[in-house]
């Protein structure tokens, strides 16, 4: 039995409180799984940031071993699909949240829940992406099922500087959409337009109470912020265009009307990317392959050492985060 270094979040029975700190953990606190995976790499997502500063319930197990992606190696494994020393990579299935997660040196998961590391990428690139990345990737497919093409009219994203939203603009203007990019940290329009948004506007001219319908600007929009927001992006969406919805850093709740899909067929499309299919993931993780240009995920990325992990998961639901953290776990 060998110990390895993990983030532990613990709760307080008598207080309902949690805490959270590194200890030293070994292989029979480990949970059920056919694949032991040394972890070399995870990042930061919102929900990470939630998990750790407890703002959400998320987590639904303790203790618990926050961490929703990882890049790793195969150390043992009792499934035909993966031998000691292949990359793996895994984004969501509830790790973090009902199964022990990345943020540690060593994990158990199942081999259903493992991708081979596509070979397009570094496992420094993988976690730039990370579940952020791959879930712009399902919100630009949901978009594209929805026949909105390149030169159709001008495209939102919100949460623009955060992870979902960096990397939904670098794969759309690298599609030749017309980027709007919508965000509370003007000063990063700099940033924002080195990774291909045309236009930057301030989130504070979303977030107003929402009229059942406004002036049609945009033909389509990933949003990550949820609330106010969302409603009053779905009152501007053109004549038969769509929203993917993906996020809720704004809000849970959607106090708008159906106004928008009744008189202007506005398709609003939800994006999960916990528990998407198999095939669903291969198919986002090749066009992410495909479309992805590998300098803006370059300049979307910044890394962070395993020891600044907790620090960088309040940093996240603090709205100080820049684009996409990769943690350097081993
Ligand atoms: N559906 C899924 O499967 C899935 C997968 C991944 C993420 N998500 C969700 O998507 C959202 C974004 O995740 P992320 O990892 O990209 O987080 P992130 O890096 O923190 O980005 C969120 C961005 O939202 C904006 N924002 C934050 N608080 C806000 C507020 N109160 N009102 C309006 N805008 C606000 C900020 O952008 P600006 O500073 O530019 O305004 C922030 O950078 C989260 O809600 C997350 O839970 C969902």
């Amino acid at each position: 039995m060998s110990s390895f270094k993990a983030v532990v979040i613990r709760q307080n029975e008598a207080a309902a409180t949690q805490s959270v700190g590194f200890e030293s953990l070994d292989d029979a606190d480990l949970m059920e799984g056919d694949v032991t995976v040394r972890v070399e790499r995870s990042t930061v997502n919102y929900k990470d940031g939630l998990a750790v500063t407890g703002r959400a319930p998320v987590v639904r197990r303790f203790p618990m071993v926050p961490g929703v992606d990882a890049v790793g190696t195969v150390e043992t494994s009792e499934s035909a699909l993966f031998a000691p020393g292949d990359r793996v990579l895994l984004n969501g299935w509830g790790v973090g949240e009902t199964h022990l997660g990345a943020f540690a040196e060593r994990a158990r998961w199942k081999s259903d829940w493992l991708l081979p590391l596509p070979s397009g990428f570094s496992p420094d690139e993988a976690m730039a992406i990370g579940t952020a990345g791959y879930t712009a990737m399902l919100a630009v497919l949901a978009l594209e099922r929805h026949d909105i093409k390149p030169g159709a009219g001008p495209v939102l994203v919100t949460g623009a500087a955060g992870g979902v939203g960096s990397i939904a603009i670098a794969l759309l203007a690298g599609l030749g959409h017309h980027v709007v990019a919508s965000t509370g940290r003007t000063e990063e329009a700099d940033y924002l337009k080195s990774l291909g948004a045309a236009e930057v506007i301030d989130r504070a001219s979303l977030t107003g109470p929402p009229k059942p319908l406004a002036r049609e600007r945009w033909v389509g929009a990933i949003d990550a912020v949820g609330g106010a927001t969302l409603a009053n992006i779905l009152s501007m969406i053109r004549y038969d265009g769509a929203v993917a919805a993906c996020g809720m850093a704004g809000g849970l709740d959607l106090p708008g009307s159906v106004a928008p899909f009744i008189l202007r067929g506005v398709t609003l499309y939800g994006i999960d990317s916990v528990y998407a299919p198999k095939p669903v993931r291969l198919a986002a993780w090749e066009r992410l392959d495909r479309d992805l240009d590998r300098a803006k995920l370059a300049r979307a990325m910044r890394r962070v050492p395993f020891d600044g992990v907790i620090e960088a998961a309040r940093d996240i639901v603090d709205g100080k985060v820049r684009g996409r953290l990769v943690v350097e776990i081993g």
